[in-house]
């Protein structure tokens, strides 16, 4: 048996057989509607950790037992003996579940570079197997679960496997935040249309004012709200002590799917 075998590979591969339940419950499973979401953005550094950390506060602050994943941390460093990096702990801070690391984020490497390089140089291959294993593992750990992607919508993560992969993978409502700075319409329509063309839905996406300096920020965002088919999620501007609390008071999730309304609503 091989996963070479064309006619056996589809029963063995293990992608194959974790990717279906990696969705939400399906309506009529018993189950109550859960909120889970794919994160990501027009670039690196432009909110990502920072909307995620926002949606984790908001699900704990209407009492839901929430939990973020970063399966593939780049930039990480040994304190006390275990390997942190700064996206990781700041959405183990804003959500409420505690989960080992190695399920939160299963590729936690040293590096901070391009995931396939910084694998690389820990001697590790990022395969979306464990990612897809850990998924399933915190989802049935917690009520809602937030992953964050990494840097842009099509990262590579191995020679084959991008995180756009992933998220097809995970099959997970996406929201983009955008980086508002110049050149972000365009970033942004891209990662619409590569949403799209994955199948993904696209639930939200917001508008991070990243530069505080930034000329005809309103019609930027009126042009980008014209052109990109799900709702704007809100604005938020520059913060001068940005956290997962402040974010959240410019934010509306309630239009995302599954949302929590009205449990326990604080
Ligand atoms: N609206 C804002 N106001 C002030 N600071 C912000 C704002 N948005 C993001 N930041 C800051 O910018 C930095 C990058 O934000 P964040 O870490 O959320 O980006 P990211 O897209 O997750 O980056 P990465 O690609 O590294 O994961 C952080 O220090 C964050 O606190
Ligand atoms: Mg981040």
């Amino acid at each position: 048996m091989s996963l070479d075998d064309p006619v056996l590979a589809p029963v063995l591969d293990p992608a194959r057989e974790l990717a279906p339940q990696a969705q939400a419950a399906p309506a009529g499973s018993g189950l109550p509607p859960r909120f889970a979401c794919f994160v990501t953005g027009t670039d690196t550094e432009i909110g990502k950790t920072m909307v995620s950390a926002a949606l984790l506060h908001a699900l704990v602050q209407n009492g839901v037992r929430a939990c973020g994943m970063k399966p593939v941390a780049a930039g990480a460093e040994l304190r006390n003996g275990v390997l942190h990096n700064d996206d990781a702990d700041r959405l183990i801070a804003a959500g409420n579940v505690t989960l080992p690391q190695s399920l939160t984020t299963p590729f936690m490497l040293t590096e901070p570079a391009a995931p396939h390089i910084a694998a690389e140089i820990d001697d590790t291959y990022i395969s979306p197997v464990p990612i897809l294993a850990a998924y399933i593992e915190v989802s049935a750990a917690s009520d809602a679960v937030v992953v964050e992607g990494v840097g842009g919508f099509k990262v590579p993560l191995n020679e084959e496997f991008d995180t756009a992969d992933l998220a097809e993978q995970l099959d997970l409502p996406v929201v983009l935040v955008v980086g508002m700075r110049l050149g972000c319409i365009s970033h942004a329509l891209l990662t619409v249309e590569a949403i799209s063309a994955r199948n993904l839905m696209l639930a939200g996406w917001v508008a991070n004012e990243v530069d505080p300096d930034m000329a005809y920020i309103d019609e930027n965002i009126d042009a980008l709200q014209q052109r990109i088919p799900a709702p704007l999620l809100g604005r938020v501007p520059r913060l001068d002590n940005p956290s997962a609390a402040a974010a959240a008071e410019y934010l509306d999730f309630s239009q995302l799917p599954n949302w929590p309304v009205g449990r326990n609503n604080t």
